[in-house]
């Protein structure tokens, strides 16, 4: 979809590959690379950040973040970048609209942190992001008494019409989404009073993390009927401080795939954030039968970090419930591929919010399964996927839809592939994980132009 501002679409070919094999560190967590820049805008003082991803996405937040009136230096030397704070109040009404490219989370954070000030702030983003859901954030926000005008249903392009004056809330979210939690708190720094969200599943929780960090306090209760309070009490400053971003789970997972479906493999991947609300996929390809050891264990700024092996592993169906969804939402395309080689029929439940993400990943993951010969029967927002191990034969071009996760993904399957597998673009990798072509070729797989 974004594809059409960018050169003409490319098609890949991804080729069965001999074996995968390496130790290579996973790329900067996403998610917690724009929690360190926003947040590190919003302390006083000068903070430092290790390890930041340097994707489409996350510079757009850069960008977004200068245009606020925040002085963002890459330090070359040092490897990292240095954010010197404006502190809560800080940030100056932008002269320009904030282009949020292809990120929702980059958009919708920064919403919820520009939402509480007397400014008012304009967003726009790619085709994609266009058409994704804001009501999502917009409606919690109007009830602190924020005023916006957007699109039918919320949609980019929209104005954020701040206020100095901000309620506190008391918010149970209808979607288990960390973006709308993470927006929330962030306009909740403002307010007087307590605020709290309330999550029915566990859902990442890296903001929580990185705001005790920095030295603001966020409880997390949990209720009688199993659901999840987390509160602040606002105003809350930020300490500035020097942060360092872990490997990101959901980018390791297509390395994980890889290893695990080509046949001799074994692969160290050092350097993962494994917070307990992102380790789904590896739970799951466990059950599955994968070969996984996690090793060196230890905690980098609140966040758990650990290196993993992984080996080629025969695998078997899985169940997966929607109560764990939400710990794995970004790897269905890639647990999906892992479902098509596996022993036996996998169900998979909760999927919802696939439909709403870069792309629509529901039917992107149903279409792509079927042109490569795999049966999947669908029902509401669950997929069942009837696993053919060895047996891939894709006849047509894989449509990503400029969707990074399933270009990805389906790279990936053509390394288990005879005649390999071909998508129609990988421009849009470069939003999550830009070496991963690199990458991908350092550990033995052969993709190239088709
Ligand atoms: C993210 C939350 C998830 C996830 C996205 C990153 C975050 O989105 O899909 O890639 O960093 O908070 P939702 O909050 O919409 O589920």
């Amino acid at each position: 979809m974004n594809n059409i501002y960018k050169n003409p679409m490319q098609p890949y070919i991804s080729q069965k590959a001999h074996k995968i094999s390496g130790d290579v560190f996973a790329p900067g967590d996403k998610s917690i690379s724009h929690r360190s820049l926003l947040l590190s805008s919003m302390a006083i003082g000068k903070s430092s950040i290790q390890g930041l991803l340097e994707s489409e996405d996350v510079l757009h937040l850069v960008e977004a973040l200068r245009m606020l009136g925040v002085h963002i230096h890459k330090n070359t030397s040092q490897q990292t970048y240095e954010v010197q704070g404006v502190g809560l109040y800080g940030f100056r009404e932008p002269s320009f609209p904030l282009d949020m490219g292809n990120s929702g989370t980059a958009c919708r954070l920064l919403m919820g942190a520009l939402s509480t000030l007397d400014i008012k702030s304009f967003f726009t983003g790619d085709a994609s992001l266009s058409s994704r859901p804001m009501k999502r954030i917009l409606q919690p926000l109007s009830e602190m008494g924020v005023r916006f005008v957007a699109r039918e249903e919320g949609k980019l392009p929209l104005v954020i019409v701040g206020t100095s004056d901000a309620l506190p809330i008391s918010y149970e979210l209808p979607v288990p989404s960390a973006q709308v939690k993470s927006a929330i708190l962030l306009a909740a720094l403002r307010a007087y009073g307590r605020s709290d969200v309330i999550e029915t599943f566990g859902i990442r929780d890296h903001t929580e993390n990185m705001l005790s960090y920095m030295g603001v306090e966020v409880t997390r209760k949990t209720l009688p009927n199993g659901r999840y309070q987390i509160s602040l009490q606002g105003p809350a400053e930020l300490s500035a401080c020097d942060l360092s971003v872990a490997g990101d789970p959901s980018s390791a997972a297509f390395l994980t795939a890889a290893a695990l479906l080509v046949p001799g493999s074994s692969l160290i991947i050092r350097n993962i954030c494994f917070n307990p609300t992102r380790i789904g996929f590896y739970q799951i390809v466990e059950k599955m039968g994968a070969n996984i050891e996690i090793l060196n264990e230890t905690t980098i700024c609140n966040e758990r970090v650990v290196d993993i092996h992984v080996s080629h592993s025969p695998l078997k169906a899985v169940n997966v419930t929607e109560d764990i969804a939400p710990t794995m939402i970004d790897e269905f395309p890639i647990l999906a591929v892992l479902a098509s080689q596996a022993e036996g029929a996998s169900h998979m439940a909760g999927l919802a919010e696939l439909r709403v993400k870069e792309s629509n990943r529901f039917q992107a993951i149903i279409d792509g399964l079927r042109k490569c010969g795999v049966e999947v029967e669908e029902n509401k927002d669950a997929f069942t996927i009837f696993g053919q191990p060895k047996d891939i034969r894709c006849q047509e071009t894989i449509t990503t839809h400029g969707d990074h996760r399933i270009a990805m993904s389906f790279l990936v399957m053509g390394l288990c592939a005879p005649q390999g597998v071909c998508v129609d673009d990988i421009s849009s990798i470069q939003t999550s994980f830009p070496n991963f072509m690199a990458l991908m070729k350092q550990v033995g797989a052969d993709i190239k132009v088709k």
